[in-house]
């Protein structure tokens, strides 16, 4: 399959959303960007079209989909009720980077679902995004739009690694904003459940919601016990390998003087080093690949799956990353660091 590159640049907008539709209601692929990351969308009431997004990206099935929807009224027909906090969070946060879960109507095939009673849904706030959705018309069933178990896309260069060949199109609307897919809230049973941490925060949806529960697989103490884990996390997405560089990697805490010291002392031309713009002169030896800076947070979350790609670029045979436990976002941050270590998180004394 020829994948088309639509580049969104000067007026050619309506265009392009008008060959995405095309494709889209012909029950294609069109992978586009949103303010979190590239998502790979295909017709959401269409359970054939839903699982060709499987086949693309060698998802396994019972992995469910998020329904992207262009207007707020468009998630009443996706759901069979809408509970207060619901309207809570979409007055709150959208169009913006949080997925909410509710109770699945009929319209909504199991494909999409992966099988469950439940449907993810939300409304992108990116401008492309937004008009992309408004024009198709129908909901828009997306994942990340990479191949499973690799760092989400945060470029249309990392779609086009990935799915080039694979899919009818990728629209190209440059690099995404924050970088780390939305927060997903379960609000299908009586208190909310934050079950995927993202750029908005347990802190920001507890001002509108209240206290909420956490899914306790996602904590870091979870990840990095991930055989200990009693149940399974919620979001089957989850329980997945993912984001992981083909070399292992190590995340090192403690202070940061001796973190840069023992790990230079390990290091060779084949060890990758993934730190802050303002630790890297601490390193003398190693390939030291800065992943964001201190003083701008959203700078970490915003590279941080681009940096995790080239690891697999600059050759790396060892990867160790500093800790980023203590910066803002650093939930979410290493929520998805420590996934890509596989739970691999020790102390500087260990090293
Ligand atoms: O920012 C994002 O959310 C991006 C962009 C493209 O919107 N999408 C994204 O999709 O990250 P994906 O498929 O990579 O992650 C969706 C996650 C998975 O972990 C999945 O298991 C979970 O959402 N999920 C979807 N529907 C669910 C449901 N009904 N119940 C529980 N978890 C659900
Ligand atoms: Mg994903």
């Amino acid at each position: 399959m020829i994948t088309e590159i639509l580049n969104v640049s000067g007026d050619n907008l309506s265009d392009i959303c008008e060959r995405a539709r095309r494709i889209w209601t012909d029950g294609g692929l069109v992978a586009f960007p949103t303010e979190t990351v590239y998502g790979l969308g295909a017709n959401g009431l269409d359970g054939t079209a839903s699982a060709r997004i499987y086949a693309a990206k060698n998802r396994p099935s019972d992995n469910p989909l998020i329904l992207h929807i262009g207007r707020k009224e468009d998630l009443r027909p996706l759901v069979s009720f809408v509970p207060d906090s619901a309207e809570k969070l979409m007055d709150a946060f959208w169009p913006g980077p949080l997925t909410i879960i509710l109770p699945k109507s009929e319209a909504v095939p199991k494909e999409t679902s992966g099988g469950l009673m439940t449907v993810a849904v939300r409304m992108p706030s990116h401008p492309v995004a937004n008009a992309l959705l408004k024009a198709a018309g129908i909901p828009i069933a997306a994942p990340s739009a990479n191949l499973s178990g690799r760092p989400s896309p945060t470029k249309a260069a990392h779609v086009i690694e990935d799915m080039n060949g694979r899919i009818d199109a990728i629209v190209d609307g440059g690099d995404v904003g924050i970088g780390l897919e939305s927060t997903i809230v379960d609000l299908s049973q009586e208190t909310p459940v934050l079950l995927r941490p993202g750029f908005i925060t347990r802190e920001m949806l507890s001002r509108v919601l209240g206290d909420i529960d956490v899914d306790p697989a996602i904590t870091a103490d979870a990840i990095i016990g991930h055989r200990k884990i009693s149940g399974a996390p919620k979001a089957p997405g989850m329980k997945y390998r993912h984001y992981a560089p083909k070399a292992p990697l190590t995340i090192v805490y403690g202070d940061p003087l001796k973190v840069a010291e023992k790990i230079s002392l390990r290091a060779d031309e084949k060890t990758v080093i993934l730190a802050p713009k303002e630790h890297t002169e601490l390193y003398t030896r190693g390939q030291v690949l800065v992943l964001g800076a201190l003083a701008e947070p959203e700078s970490i979350a915003h590279e941080l799956f681009d940096v995790l790609r080239a690891c697999d670029a600059a050759g790396a045979d060892r990867i160790y990353s500093e800790d980023f436990t203590s910066v803002d976002f650093g939930g979410a941050i290493m929520n998805r660091l420590l996934k890509a270590a596989g739970g691999n998180y020790i102390n500087v004394k260990d090293l």
